[in-house]
């Protein structure tokens, strides 16, 4: 799977600069239909998930923005990146002084694809290419979740699990573009930016995307 994996998202993507954050390249597609198809057809699964991990997504994004602005949150330390996609948020850390990044996703064309685009910007990941939500947080200093409120099973899941890890003593971060499911309390927004997305995934080519920080001791966040 690993190597056919690979070889999908090479075929599909394009490797090219993210808008806005110069420097950090991914490989990236321009079309999501096509490419959903051929995991429809490689994996032979009609219900095979989208190519999350051939976007970069506004609440990636918006934490990409953040990390240029604000190095100091991830130097030195050590980054869990949850849901990571394409690896964007991981990279990003990386790029911002991390000392190391994981990044997790339950898709295994997104490990592929973490991988490749590691390497495209001359960084090392770990990858997780797990469902880490029924486990407990793991040992990081930071951790950041980008877009990961877009569907109510997953925000109910992932909730809880960024407010452990905050209980923790870990620094949470969540950027999000104001999805349907983004927690109502719990958090506080550091930043908004306006982001360039692609009216593929979006309404709109760009987006206001923020960063929130999910506060210990805050109240539960409130999906
Ligand atoms: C909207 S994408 C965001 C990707 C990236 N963080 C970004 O901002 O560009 C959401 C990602 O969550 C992943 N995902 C869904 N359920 C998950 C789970 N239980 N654990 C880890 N990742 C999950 C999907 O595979 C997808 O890659």
């Amino acid at each position: 799977m690993a190597a056919s994996a690979r070889s999908l998202v090479l075929r599909h993507t394009r490797l090219r600069e993210v808008p806005g954050l110069p420097g950090l390249r991914l490989h990236l597609a321009d079309e999501v239909l096509p490419l959903w198809h051929a995991v429809q057809l490689q994996t032979g699964d009609p219900d095979a998930a989208l190519p999350y991990w051939a976007f970069a997504w506004a609440g990636g994004l918006a934490l990409g923005h953040y990390l240029r602005e604000h190095p100091d949150v991830v130097a030195g330390r050590r980054v869990f990146d949850l849901a990571s996609g394409s690896g964007l948020v991981a990279i990003a850390a990386l790029q911002a002084g991390a000392q190391r990044a994981t990044a997790a996703d339950i898709d295994p064309f997104a490990a592929a694809a973490i991988s490749l685009n590691a390497r495209a910007n001359r960084v090392r990941i770990g990858i997780v290419d797990a469902d880490v939500l029924g486990d407990e947080p793991p040992d990081a200093d930071v951790v950041l979740a980008g877009d990961c409120f877009y569907e109510e099973p997953l925000a109910r899941r992932v909730e809880p699990w960024l407010r452990r890890a905050s209980e923790r003593g870990m620094t949470v971060l969540v950027g999000d573009p104001g999805r349907r499911y983004l927690p109502t309390e719990g958090l506080e927004r550091l930043a908004t930016y306006d982001v360039r997305t692609t009216t593929e995934l979006e309404d709109l080519e760009r987006k206001q995307a923020a960063v929130h920080v999910v506060r210990p001791g805050a109240p539960a966040l409130r999906t």
